[in-house]
């Protein structure tokens, strides 16, 4: 009689690791593969380097594996129920970590019919974690750039962007990650802030640094990075002039540009009305998010718009009847801006917007209301949560401290234990020995 057997599997970076465990397991039996969906790794994981069907693929062409199935969430519940294996076959590294809940439950649900759990032991000298470096020193092309941002808003329920303003910043979105019980945290994307650019070069937030200059710096972020880029585009300026701007996104490989509903001298929106700021009108701004959904060439750039109704003290109302016009214009996402110390009023607008027969992504700033949780925008039916200028802030302070500091003592000696040692930045961008 066949003997069935199961391995739970994400198959990204297939590696010398992953076919000693189909080995051992088809000396079992038959082997099937429970192939992690998308959004089954980015549940406690990066997202995967190739899609689900391009892994299906690979996998499904090895020696020894019969047939793959998807395995659509972390834990293998559902499917080990469904196909009752003899033996499950996983590589012994999950005793530890993330996973170890994950291999109780294996254990107890196979003894449901008596089943077996079988551990390979973990092949040494290969590291899924040195790979993943390696690809991104590789780096990635504007086109697989381009679309990680809609791959990752299919399969996460919330898509999370931090600001960048500097090639370091970019570096710092792109590599830092935490570990922790729910699995490896880590940014998703990077936001290309008017704000923040406009600071870091000494300049205010006025659409005065301009596009050519903005695109410039694209550059170096995309250089040493691979992560998504939303762009802010502040107002897009004229339709004409926004077609072009869309355009040159696309070919860097930009995923998104937000456009804000503001006519004439921009302000930053936290200014709310202490500045007189001008909000366009329905019409006028829906001919721009059309005029830069005919420019676009690719299928995946997106372009969000960004309504500035409670910013400006018009109301819930107004919000949600220009939700409504540019949704209808082709804005592949909205933005809901707010500077209210509190969720309350972007909340309320989040209800209603669902109610609406057509909604795309939804996008928020947390800036004035941070004491909103991740786990309250996705009640709340976030899509998109920004972090839209921590880093400029965090870095300001200390750099004025230190400054201060030195003017104090006449020397640099007192500033040394709050700024990182010389060895460490020298070497903490790789290729300066
Ligand atoms: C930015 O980061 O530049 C933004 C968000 O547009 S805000 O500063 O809140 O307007
Ligand atoms: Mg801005």
């Amino acid at each position: 009689m066949k003997v069935f057997v199961y391995v739970g599997m994400s198959a990204d970076l297939v590696h010398p690791g992953h076919l000693n465990i189909i080995r051992k397991a088809s000396e079992l039996g038959e082997v099937t593969v429970g192939l992690l969906t998308d959004q089954a790794i980015a549940s406690y994981k990066r997202l995967p380097f190739m899609d689900y069907e391009q892994r299906k693929t690979v996998i499904g062409s090895i020696k020894g594996v019969a047939q793959v199935v998807p395995q659509e969430t972390l834990d293998y519940g559902p499917n080990l129920r469904r196909y009752r294996p003899r033996y499950v076959v996983h590589g012994d590294d999950w005793r530890e970590g993330v996973q170890k809940k994950v291999r109780q439950e294996v254990i107890d649900t196979l003894q449901e019919w008596g089943g077996e759990l079988v551990e390979v032991p973990y092949t040494q000298g290969i590291s899924s974690t040195k790979l993943n470096q390696a690809l991104k020193e590789i780096g990635t092309t504007p086109d697989i750039r381009r679309n990680k941002l809609r791959r990752l808003m299919d399969v996460k329920p919330l898509v999370r962007l931090m600001e960048v303003h500097s090639g370091l910043t970019g570096l710092i979105v792109e590599n830092v990650s935490l570990r922790t019980e729910r699995g490896r945290e880590e940014f998703d994307g990077m936001w290309a802030s008017s704000l923040t650019e406009s600071t870091a070069q000494g300049k205010p937030d006025i659409e005065a640094v301009d596009v050519t200059s903005r695109v410039n710096f694209l550059n170096t972020i995309l250089e040493v990075t691979t992560k998504p880029i939303v762009y802010d585009a502040d107002t897009g300026g004229i339709p004409e002039h926004f077609q072009s701007t869309v355009r040159t996104l696309e070919r860097l490989g930009v995923s998104a540009a937000i456009i804000e509903d503001k006519t004439g001298l921009k302000k930053n929106s936290l200014f709310g009305t202490d500045v007189c700021q001008t909000q366009d009108g329905i019409e006028s701004f829906c001919r721009k998010i059309h005029a830069g959904k005919t420019a676009q060439i690719t299928d995946e750039f997106m372009i969000i718009a960004r309504i500035e109704s409670l910013i400006l003290g018009k109301g819930l109302k107004d919000a949600l009847e220009r939700a409504a016009a540019y949704i209808e214009a082709g804005a592949d996402g909205i933005m809901i801006h707010s500077k209210s110390k509190d969720p309350k009023e972007v909340f309320e607008f989040c209800r209603e917007y669902r109610k609406m027969p057509k909604t795309v992504p939804l996008v928020v700033v947390p800036t004035t209301y941070s004491q909103v949780t991740e786990e309250e925008l996705i009640e709340n039916g976030v899509n998109v949560v920004i972090y839209a200028n921590h880093l400029i802030r965090a870095a300001y302070p200390a750099m004025m401290d230190t400054a201060k500091c030195i003017l104090a003592n006449h020397r640099a000696l007192e500033a040394e234990d709050r700024i990182m040692p010389i060895k460490e930045i020298l070497e903490l961008i790789p290729g300066g020995k």
